[in-house]
């Protein structure tokens, strides 16, 4: 993480990307440890889901969405997702004006932490094919084991906002089952839309199971930006807007199992790389 911005833009807003609703379980963190903040989101729910993408399809969206924020002014931007942060964080991290807090690779200390021997991840294919989080936990404790897992189905589910019917719950009882032979301690939820299978899941396994990244991804991003002075200051009424690539009321609607949006989203379109 680097230090880039003047403090005149203190109360330039912080900005939440993802492939859609997935960020919002961060956003709804960050916003109650840091309320005073002004906030951007957007949800590329035209290109989701990302888990399927390839490396050059993410960096083009990516850097879509980074210009976006460029041109919002923003001093910060989170990526509320674990698939970017897996595979385009490292290409992207100096190209843009603004502080960048990839969610992997912020949260993976604290997790590297337990005192545990077997640690699952579930995450999206492009997620565990990178072996990010393996790497990154392994990286600070090299006694952990990891199994990871990708689950294809689940981010269309919650999109959908199917996690309560049989089709949402099928598909997490298959890959529970899938977990289970590896008997893991814990099971980091590697994928922002996870946390709203929540319920689903605690059906098969105690709520402590499961690790949400996010809730440790909010303190990194509080006490950094703490740190280099970039919080707000300022008294002014603060705002937040939501951004989608696409369906802004299904947006809504999904979003709102964590997160109650005032205003429907607004509708960016960005020109193709080479139109
Ligand atoms: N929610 C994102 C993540 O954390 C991306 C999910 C997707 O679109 O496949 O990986």
């Amino acid at each position: 993480m680097r230090t880039i911005l003047n403090k005149s833009n203190n109360n330039s807003a912080i900005g939440f990307f993802d492939s859609g609703v997935g960020g919002v379980t961060v956003f709804e963190q960050v916003k109650k440890l840091l309320p005073d903040e002004n906030y951007i989101y957007f949800g590329d729910t035209k290109n989701m889901p990302y888990g399927e993408k390839t490396k050059t399809q993410l960096l083009e969206f990516a850097d879509n969405i980074f210009r976006f924020f460029e041109r919002n002014g923003a001093k910060a931007v989170v990526m509320a997702c674990n698939t970017t942060s897996a595979i385009v964080y490292e290409e992207l991290k100096n190209n843009y004006n603004f502080e960048i807090y990839p969610i992997i690779q912020s949260a993976a200390k604290k997790i590297s932490e337990l005192q545990i021997s077997r640690l699952g991840v579930f995450a999206t294919p492009a997620t565990i094919s990178s072996h990010c989080y393996r790497n990154e936990i392994l990286r600070h404790n090299n006694k952990i084991e990891v199994v990871e897992i990708p689950c294809p189905k689940w981010v269309k589910i919650v999109e959908d906002g199917l996690e309560n019917t049989p089709a949402g719950k099928l598909a997490v009882k298959e890959k529970m089952l899938e977990m289970s032979n590896f008997k893991p301690e814990k099971i980091v939820l590697g994928c922002t839309h996870y946390p709203y299978l929540l319920e689903t899941l605690k059906e098969f396994a105690p709520r402590e199971t499961f690790i949400n990244p996010a809730i440790e991804f909010a303190k990194v991003i509080k006490s950094d930006l703490a740190a280099k002075n970039l919080l707000n200051t300022t008294k002014s009424p603060v705002s937040e807007k939501f951004y989608v690539s696409a369906n802004p009321e299904k947006f809504k609607n999904s979003a709102s199992i964590f997160y109650e949006i005032k205003e429907l989203p607004q509708l960016v379109k960005f020109q193709p790389a080479h139109a």
